[in-house]
């Protein structure tokens, strides 16, 4: 287990210094990737709340789009809809206006920094396991029409295991668990990761976010992975890295900027950089069909979320 950590996850050119020394990564799209237009879907998620999924989501899509990256961000977290603050967007209509066919879908896609587009949520009771399925399938027909247009949709899920993070994260080809220090945080990013692996999914990135040294955030790393080894053993959790816990963030959160923004010279940004040169080098599976498979897989799943607890 202790050899799986990477201490090199940091950084795509083998950089392993501690991020918070390292210089900004470089925003230059890079020559020649056989992926550049990958078609993928990435679902932000974690079991408890408040770890850090919408500062990262925010900040993947920046630095996916500074990378040629056509983002769509969808802000799928119902229940606390922020990513339209964190990304200094201010947006007219939501999901919510949509369904209720006040809108259409294109005016509510809102434009964002460096070209990423952000589609809201609806914030409150309101939300997709509630709809019926007419509505559902005309939300979702609609959503497809999108699929041309972005090449790369990164989904902010809600927080728990009950809500319907599980059905976005398991329609989405790559899952980025999000987990800090906090033990009961260890716990649930565990219980979502057992929930979505009785979905099918086998396969799970790490992120420690809010760590305040390396040692702290390997024992997180060594406690998960030893769970899973131990009772989930067909299940791949795979450590893509970890962002310090940094007073950077918290400044970029008041400003309504994304920390890529703020402070692009910053530990905290050069690691989500890298941790997006990373997740988009990171083939996609044959049998994934990006945006367009993710919202039929949507369409299709039950709405009431996991059929089974943890
Ligand atoms: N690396 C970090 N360093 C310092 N503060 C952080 C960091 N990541 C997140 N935070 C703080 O935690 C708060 C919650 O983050 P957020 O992304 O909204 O969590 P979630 O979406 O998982 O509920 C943020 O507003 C920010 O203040
Ligand atoms: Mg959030």
């Amino acid at each position: 287990v202790q050899t799986f950590f990477p201490r090199l996850v940091f950084s795509a050119d083998g950089d392993d210094r501690d991020p918070r020394t390292r210089g900004a990564a470089s925003s230059r799209p890079e020559a020649g990737d056989a992926l550049q237009h990958a078609q993928r879907v990435i679902a932000v998620a974690s079991g408890k709340g408040g770890v850090g999924k919408t500062v990262l989501s925010a900040n993947l899509g920046l630095r996916l789009a500074q990378l040629g990256r056509r983002v769509l961000l969808i802000d799928a977290d119902l229940a606390l809809a922020n990513l339209d603050l964190m990304l200094g967007i201010n947006v007219t209509y939501s999901v919510r206006e949509v369904l209720e066919q006040r809108c259409s879908l294109e005016d509510a896609l809102a434009p964002g920094p460096h070209g990423v587009t952000l589609l809201p949520a609806c914030s409150g009771d309101e939300s997709f396991a509630n709809m019926d399925n007419l509505s559902r399938i005309a939300l979702f027909e609609a959503i497809e029409t999108l699929s041309r247009r972005f090449d790369t949709l990164i989904v902010d899920t809600g927080a728990g295991i009950g809500s319907n993070a599980v059905s976005f994260a398991a329609a989405a080809e790559q899952v980025l668990i999000v987990v800090t220090p906090d033990p009961a945080s260890i716990a649930d990013a565990y219980a979502m990761v057992k929930v979505l692996s009785r979905r099918g999914r086998l396969r799970f990135n790490l992120v420690v976010n809010l760590a305040t040294n390396t040692a702290e955030a390997e024992r997180v790393v060594d406690r998960l992975l030893t769970l899973v080894d131990q009772f989930l053993p067909s299940v791949a959790l795979v450590p893509v890295g970890i962002i310090y816990r940094d007073e950077v963030v918290l400044r970029a959160v008041r400003s309504c900027e994304p920390v890529l923004q703020s402070f692009p010279r910053s530990g905290v940004a050069s690691a989500i950089s890298a941790l997006g040169d990373r997740l988009i080098r990171e083939p996609v599976g044959e049998d994934t069909g990006g945006p367009n498979v993710f919202w039929r897989r949507l369409i299709g799943l039950d709405a009431a979320g996991p059929e089974e607890g943890c």
